[in-house]
């Protein structure tokens, strides 16, 4: 038993939701703070293609409009042999609310990989530089 089981667990029952008619991939999440709080968050995608939302930014601003701030780790969920790790979009906003928090990847039966968001999003732009 890893310390993100519980965690990839919550992702994965996250992921049962997700609406994505369209591709097909069905992505959940799971938020940790550091109270140890869980947010869950699966992709919601619509006829417009573009207005699409990963699961991971679900999870993220579903916890921001609760009024949560500080953030450990992030858990990821596909049906897929190799990781999905998190979009461009995401990591740009995982980076400015969460920082470097711990990204575990799994599918359905075991964690695939496990990153932090400095290595994900080397180099970036955030607030400090405005
Ligand atoms: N997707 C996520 O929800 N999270 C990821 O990390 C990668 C991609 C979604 C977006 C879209 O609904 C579908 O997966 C295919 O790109």
């Amino acid at each position: 038993m890893s310390e993100s089981d519980a965690l990839v667990a919550a992702a994965r029952a996250a992921r049962q939701h997700a609406v994505a008619p369209y591709s097909g991939f069905r992505v959940g999440a799971a938020l940790e703070t550091a109270a140890g709080i869980v947010f869950t968050g699966c992709n919601v995608e619509n006829a417009s293609y573009g207005l699409t939302i990963c699961a991971e930014r679900v999870a993220m601003f579903k916890a921001l409009s609760e009024g949560h701030r500080t953030f450990t780790r992030i858990a990821v969920v596909a049906d897929t042999d190799a990781p999905t790790p998190p979009c461009g979009a995401c990591r740009q906003i995982l980076w400015e609310f969460a920082g470097d928090i711990e990204v575990v990847l799994a599918n359905l039966e075991r964690i695939t990989a496990t990153h932090c968001m400095r290595d994900l999003l080397p180099y970036p732009f955030d607030g400090r530089l405005l």
